[in-house]
């Protein structure tokens, strides 16, 4: 597909991946084979973002709330993310694809966390599309901890401004979204990027994630 003439590409578009239970509850199918699913077209969307020329891709994957789900939903999460890491980052690295973590990775198992400070090194040096995982994210929580590193670094409160806590936020360095995407026909932020989503347009789909 060739782009139109004076078509302009987002350099940040952010993904919150919704409706992977109500796909799976659609099928008859447990929950988990929605989020299995749901990985499934990651692939296939991170090539096409490459080949459009979209520079950073931040997909939501498990929210700082989402720990409140049943412990079981939870653990296949993280096992999901584990399976990801170990089926995909070679593909990914292959593509010059930067794989980053935004969240707490502290929350997580230390194995996990380990795991994904493994792919996030291997690939750091990469130039094609950063991938961020929002994984154990809450807008809320990045800017609590934003706030707690200014303090300890005994910034004086006269040069806080704007671009000192974003910088201070997990996505430092990254571009403000351009883009924030959110499939299932829920339309809200769910506390994803509230302070970098400031300007972004929104888009809305009811498509599941699985089928998006
Ligand atoms: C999104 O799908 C994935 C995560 C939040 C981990 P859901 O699990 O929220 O799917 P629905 O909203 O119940 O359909
Ligand atoms: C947002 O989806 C979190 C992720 C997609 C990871 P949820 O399904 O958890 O959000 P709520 O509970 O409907 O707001
Ligand atoms: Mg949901």
């Amino acid at each position: 597909m060739s782009l139109p003439e004076g078509t302009r590409i987002p350099q940040h578009i952010a993904v919150i991946m919704d409706g992977n239970g109500r796909w799976a509850s659609q099928r008859g199918l447990p929950r988990l084979e929605g989020h299995r699913a749901g990985t499934e077209n990651i692939r296939a969307i991170v090539s096409e973002a490459s080949r459009l020329g979209v520079r950073y891709l931040t997909r939501y994957a498990f929210s700082t709330e989402n720990w409140n789900r049943p412990s079981f939903e939870v653990q296949g999460l993280m096992q999901i993310l584990s399976d990801f890491i170990d089926r995909e980052t070679q593909n990914l690295h292959a593509q010059q694809v930067r794989l980053r973590h935004i969240g707490r990775l502290a929350g997580l198992n230390p194995l996990l966390a380990h795991k994904v400070e493994q792919a996030v090194a291997l690939t750091q040096a990469n130039s094609g599309l950063t991938l961020a995982i929002a994984f154990n994210y809450g807008g809320r929580a990045d800017i609590v901890d934003a706030v707690r590193q200014i303090v300890a670094a005994g910034v004086d409160a006269s040069q806080i401004d704007e671009q000192m806590i974003s910088s201070y936020l997990s996505t430092s360095g990254m571009p403000d979204p351009d883009m924030v995407i959110r499939t299932s026909g829920e339309r809200r932020l769910s506390n994803f990027l509230i302070w970098q989503a400031a300007y972004s347009e929104y888009w809305f789909t009811p498509i599941f994630w699985p089928d998006f």
